[in-house]
């Protein structure tokens, strides 16, 4: 089947954009770092809230209940304040996010990239240098503001940047640069725990990560779909070479992304009111319920909370941020195997069996639980079955890896056509932190009433979220952006939704 200059075989495009090039690559890699900074304050705020110099500080109120309620582990560290502490950023991420897309379609994927870094910066610095509570939270919500730009910019970037044939490799890199950010923050912590001004470094060295994307992003150009959205031809052109080989007949490529951005043109509409339009409900219901579903694995629970859960459930607090490393190491080594296969088995593969494999871990995790300390939490669990709990909670961990992970970057970046795919690519992004928000200020005290019932939760929404997927997400593997309307022209249910001329 042709389809826009290029040939669709159930999947597979033949010839055109397939080749890797090493500037592709580097370039990509480069802006995939982008990842470190969300990554590192994933791995950092969990550790730091359980460091007693930091609680003393900051919320004395926390560390006297943490004293007092010893007795029962499911509500040791149960507080709104803390939660609050931690979620904080993400509303300020949901906000520039949505700004974000307005953004990088009139200054370009790039500068918003360097613009996020920079604003993370300033973040790390105020929050290393924190007197009261006040600086400690306007540091966050610069954090927040940061990884709001960088989350929305940097998978359309890589999206747009990628080859066609391997799009979904390259996109995994964000994913992965999230994964080293959670384990180097999971070290510093351990490090840092010992003395007593540790947490001023663990958040202070939070300005690692975000000047070394910064520097990265700006030695890189954009994208030739965002050059060409913007007007700029000639750069387009320039950086089509670059990326596509010197050697390689770029034209067809050219001629596809000034047709895109023509239809984008000549719409003249506002994109957020486009989106709501009916042939874009297929698309939109994906950039909502990707993200959405991606947090109900209950993945932040377990990257927010390792250090205290491990420590809820018996291990102390040394061997908790081991435990920590553990399973942070165990994600990025699935995420190498996500970009192994996600452009041969493709996406839905690897949604499904890592649904599946998250669902019996969940079940698994909450029946060791349910058999050792019950609904009481008073009795600590063994060393054996703690052990236990960190085996199931590594392999639930390879499952998000190779599937929820990556993929919920990846899903919406590929699925909308140029007018409107950094519209869906914020909302996206907006939903990741509305429902992350929501669910780190709600967990704690769910641990506290459901017991063990609350990795049930969980599992319920992943088996949900896996039905989901197979009923209703196309296979986008392969696909160039700009022929992506055929995953939905053929879809059982979605086809009834698309117009051929949106496109
Ligand atoms: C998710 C984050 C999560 C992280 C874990 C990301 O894809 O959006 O919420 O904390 O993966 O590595």
């Amino acid at each position: 089947m042709a389809v826009g200059g290029f040939a669709v075989d159930g999947g597979n495009v033949d010839g055109l954009g397939g080749r890797i090039t090493l500037s592709v690559v580097i370039t990509c890699f480069v802006a995939a770092t982008c990842g470190l900074i969300f990554g590192y304050d994933i791995g950092i705020s969990g550790g730091v809230t359980t460091m007693a110099p930091f609680l003393k500080k900051f919320f004395p109120s926390v560390l006297r209940k943490a004293a007092e309620a010893k007795t029962n582990m499911y509500c040791m560290y149960d507080s709104q304040v803390l939660t609050a502490f931690t979620s904080s950023l993400y509303i300020a991420g949901l906000a520039s996010s949505l700004l974000a897309s307005r953004l990088t379609a009139a200054f370009g994927r790039r500068n918003i990239m360097v613009v996020g870094g920079c604003t993370f910066l300033a973040g790390a610095a105020i929050n290393g240098g924190a007197a009261n509570i006040a600086m400690l939270i306007l540091g966050r919500i610069l954090l927040g503001l940061g990884v709001g730009f960088t989350n929305q910019a940097t998978p359309v970037y890589l999206s747009e940047m990628a080859p066609p044939k391997w799009r979904g490799a390259f996109n995994t890199g964000f994913q992965f640069f999230i994964g080293i950010g959670v384990v180097s923050a999971n070290c510093i912590n351990y490090g840092t725990a010992k003395i007593s001004w540790g947490w001023r470094l663990s958040l202070g060295l939070a300005a690692a990560p975000a000047a070394i994307m910064t520097l990265g992003a700006l030695l890189i150009f954009d994208t030739p779909a965002s050059l060409v959205e913007r007007g700029r031809l000639t750069q387009a052109k320039q950086a089509l070479l670059r990326v596509r080989g010197r050697d390689t007949n770029i034209e067809p490529e050219l001629a596809e992304l000034i047709r895109s951005s023509e239809i984008a043109r000549a719409a003249k509409e506002e994109p957020f009111v486009t989106i709501f339009e009916r042939q874009y409900r297929p698309h939109l219901v994906m950039s909502i319920a990707i993200p959405f579903f991606q947090q109900l694995t209950g993945i932040n629970i377990i990257a927010f909370y390792a250090p205290v859960l491990f420590q809820s459930v018996g291990f102390g607090s040394d061997s908790a941020l081991i435990a920590a490393i553990i399973l942070g190491l165990v994600n990025l080594g699935s995420i190498v195997v996500s970009t192994s296969v996600v452009d041969r088995f493709g996406r839905r593969f690897l949604f499904i069996e890592g649904g599946v494999q998250m669902f019996l871990c969940q079940v698994a995790v909450a029946s060791v639980l349910a058999a050792t300390t019950g609904t009481s939490g008073t009795e600590r669990i063994s060393k054996g079955y703690s052990i236990l709990v960190l085996v199931l909670m590594c392999i639930y961990a390879a499952g998000f890896g190779w599937s929820w992970g990556p993929l919920s970057w990846l899903i919406p970046s590929e699925i909308f056509p140029m007018k409107i795919r950094p519209t869906g690519q914020s909302i996206s992004v907006a939903v990741n932190f509305a429902v992350t928000f929501v669910l780190s200020q709600t967990f704690l005290t769910m641990l506290c009433h459901f017991k063990y019932g609350a990795f049930l939760f969980y599992a319920s929404w992943i088996a949900l979220m896996t039905i989901f997927v197979v009923l209703f997400l196309p296979e986008t593997k392969g696909i160039p952006l700009d022929s992506m309307n055929v995953v939905w022209e053929r879809h059982w249910y979605w086809q009834r939704f698309v117009n051929k001329e949106s496109y």
